[in-house]
């Protein structure tokens, strides 16, 4: 705009001082400044234009990024959903495997029993000591063995169930059931799980992502009690009421706590300690999903000689 004004003002002068110099007709001089007017408009309106040009094509080159910025970020969700996936189901086969142990450990002795009575059973009737008596006996026992071992399958299958509904699940029954299913691989590992959680608590959650959760700290819990050696090993579950909407649940180990240069990367994906056949760090960061997924939260500090885990739920 300056410009326009300096250059009308110039060319005004220098045409006054022409007309002056050579004495031109005063209508000359009106035509010619009409003139520089007119110029001045024609390049206003030039300046204009190219303004509007280029604030249109910012206008288009921000939408044209926009755009790509729009993709660019569902591309960038939808990799990060197709890893949660995979992670999910990485962290599913190991639970499985882990849980396959379990299960092999729950049967070894009743098939021992099993396979003992029937032994005894074709030697007691060659010593002719097989009456109705000794079968009944024969049959409760195997009977009760064998119970057991569905138990267990049962259990088994209840936790891997796919399309498993939100549902009100008591916390301490959760446990128990659970227990059923690592009791004897955790009697092996002369670990006791003492549980002090009261009767009546519920929370809204799927039922085997709750037992998910609790087996993979549970496992990390024997994993370190192997690794460090220790006598006495015992994992406390505790229940404390928060308020009236929440409940926190801990699980604290003497299993020699977790090493300091990991404890804040703890939930992050594929941060372990183990070797590859034995750990493949995603427990912990699927633990978090679940209990954030169900608007809870997890985290862990060092006692004086082990780790506590404090899972914190809504009550349902
Ligand atoms: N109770 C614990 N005591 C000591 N260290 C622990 C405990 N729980 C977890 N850790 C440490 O945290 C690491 C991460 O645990 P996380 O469960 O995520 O993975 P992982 O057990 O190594 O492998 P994965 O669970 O995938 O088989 C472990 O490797 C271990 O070093
Ligand atoms: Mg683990």
């Amino acid at each position: 705009m300056h410009i326009i004004l300096i250059i009308l003002i110039f060319t005004l002068i220098l045409i006054g001082a022409i007309s002056y110099y050579i004495h031109i007709d005063m209508s000359i001089f009106v035509i010619a400044i009409l003139i520089a007017i007119s110029n001045a408009v024609l390049y206003m309106n030039y300046r204009l234009k190219k303004e509007v040009k280029e604030k249109f094509q910012a206008k288009e080159r921000l939408k044209a990024l926009n755009e790509t910025l729009e993709l660019r970020i569902n591309h960038e969700l939808k990799r990060r959903e197709e890893q949660d996936k995979v992670l999910e189901q990485q962290a599913k086969m190991a639970a499985m495997g882990e849980m396959m142990d379990a299960v092999a450990h729950q049967w070894k002795q009743p098939l021992n029993a099993i396979t003992l009575y029937e032994s005894l059973l074709k030697s007691d009737f060659q010593d002719g000591i097989v009456d109705q008596e000794y079968i009944n006996n024969f049959l409760d026992n195997t009977t009760m063995q064998i119970n057991h071992m569905v138990n267990t399958l049962d259990e088994f299958r209840k936790f891997f169930r796919d399309n498993q509904n939100i549902e009100k699940v008591n916390i301490k029954r959760c446990i128990e059931s659970l227990q059923r299913l690592i009791k004897d691989d955790f009697l092996k590992n002369h670990i006791t799980i003492d549980v002090n959680v009261d009767n009546d608590i519920e929370v809204n959650i799927k039922e085997n992502e709750l037992k998910h959760l609790i087996l993979n700290i549970v496992n990390n819990s024997k994993d370190a009690f192997n690794e460090n050696d220790i006598k006495k090993r015992i994992i406390k579950i505790t229940s404390t009421h928060i308020d009236k909407n929440q409940i926190l649940i801990e699980f604290e180990d003497n299993a020699g706590g977790i090493p300091e240069s990991i404890i804040d990367d703890i939930f992050k994906p594929n941060v372990t300690t183990k070797s590859a056949d034995k750990g493949t760090g995603i427990g912990l960061y699927m633990s978090m999903q679940i209990a954030n997924k169900n608007h809870g939260d997890l985290r862990v500090r060092n006692s004086e000689d082990g780790a506590i885990f404090s899972l914190l739920l809504p009550l349902a």
